[in-house]
């Protein structure tokens, strides 16, 4: 029986994992979501599991360390689950100081806490003996491996060049939890994922930002050539890899989850404006992103190998189901798109006049 703590669960994935946990895992005897509530987090998104007995929501800040030992003191988790964060680049070059503080700050302070609290001697420096099944997951990104060339993918050991405030900050959290495993034997894993989509994402990423422009016939706009490349992973199949990680993952390894799927980026708006019926000429090819990253790509053989999973979508099944999701769900989009998000959205594409 687990007893987890899930951070960011109200966002994209992490509403998706918490459903997907919940559905399927009869042996959780708990799950707690600590989620800051910013923009990107939803608690419309959770309406399936809020009244599941073993799921418990508290509004609170990952840094917020007091409140981090509390939960634990109270709830005695086993596991961690670390989604939360600042998780969008265009944000992250107007404003990176935020994703220093939540992001690198943010997981320290979960590590610590972890640290202290299933350690056997706490007091002991150099005692690395911790309660039994103990595991701390912290989900990170391909970005910290930075930009591919026309070839080549990214392993488990590519080095580290992150390109964007995001994905710097990302990639120092992960040296941290490296440093707290190295350091004090935390028992940690590292999962590295490619770019998700699929429901509950907020639409200011790719995918969900294209379909509701689309729906209201606005421009969509594609940075630069539109020929970057990124690799697909449908949301479900991200999930099924953390549970994958948690139950046979090796302590202290990093594994990509990657759903061996390039796209570029024009081939993605063109299938969508296709699926909804719309013309091209909504496409419109905007000022390039500062620092853009142009191909991401993963290596997922240590994960299909080594732990058994593997993608079970399709792209094409994949969008389609994506798309009837947000074709189903225009009160979820109008929720989300009303008040913050249209400024937000002036600003970034420049509409203001
Ligand atoms: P998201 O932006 O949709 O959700 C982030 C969640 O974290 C939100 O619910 C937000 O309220 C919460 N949060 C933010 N700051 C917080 C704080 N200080 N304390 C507590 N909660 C806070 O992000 P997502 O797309 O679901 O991504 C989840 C994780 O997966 C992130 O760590 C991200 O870096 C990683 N990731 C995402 C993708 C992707 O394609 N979306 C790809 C690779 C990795
Ligand atoms: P995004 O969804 O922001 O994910 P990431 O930057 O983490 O990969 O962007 C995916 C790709 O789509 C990326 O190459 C940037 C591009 N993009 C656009 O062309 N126009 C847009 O309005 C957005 C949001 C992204």
């Amino acid at each position: 029986m687990r007893k987890l703590l899930v951070t960011g669960g109200a966002g994209f994935i992490g509403s998706n994992f918490i459903q997907y946990l919940l559905g399927r895992k009869q042996e959780i005897e708990l799950l707690v979501n600590l989620d800051l509530l910013t923009y990107a987090g939803n608690l419309e998104n959770l309406k399936s599991v809020e009244h599941d007995p073993r799921y418990c929501f508290i509004q609170g800040d990952i840094r917020n360390r007091a409140l981090v030992r509390k939960l634990f003191d109270e709830y005695g988790f086993d596991t961690v689950v670390h989604f939360a964060a600042e998780s969008h680049v265009d944000r992250s070059i107007v404003e990176p100081e935020l994703f220093l503080t939540t992001n690198i700050v943010g997981t320290q302070t979960l590590l610590d806490v972890a640290k202290n609290y299933w350690k056997i001697h706490p007091e002991d420096k150099y005692s690395r003996e911790y309660r039994p099944g103990v595991i701390y997951l912290q989900v990170s990104t391909d970005e910290v491996y930075g930009a591919l060339g026309r070839n080549g993918m990214f392993t488990e050991t590519t080095p580290l060049a992150p390109n964007s405030p995001y994905s710097a900050s990302k990639a120092s959290a992960d040296l941290i939890v490296r440093a707290y495993h190295e350091t004090y034997g935390l028992p940690v894993n590292i999962t590295r994922c490619s770019n998700n989509y699929g429901s509950y994402q907020f639409p200011e990423k790719l995918i969900p930002l294209m379909i509701h422009n689309a729906l209201y016939d606005k421009p969509l706009p594609v940075y630069g050539d539109g020929m970057q490349i990124r690799d697909w992973l449908h949301v479900k199949d991200h999930c099924a890899g953390i549970v994958a990680v948690l139950e046979k993952g090796e302590v202290g390894e990093v594994y990509n989850i990657g759903g061996n799927n390039e796209k570029a980026n024009l081939e993605i708006v063109r299938q969508i404006l296709k699926e909804l019926g719309k013309p091209d000429s909504l496409i419109t090819h905007v000022q390039d992103r500062p620092g853009h990253d142009r191909r991401y790509a993963i290596d997922n053989t240590k994960i299909t190998t080594h732990l058994g999973w593997k993608p079970s979508y399709t792209f094409e099944q994949g969008m389609a189901e994506t798309i009837r999701w947000y074709l189903d769900n225009l009160d979820w989009v109008e929720h989300v798109t009303s008040g913050e998000y249209q400024k937000y959205y002036r600003k970034m594409y420049l509409l203001d006049t």
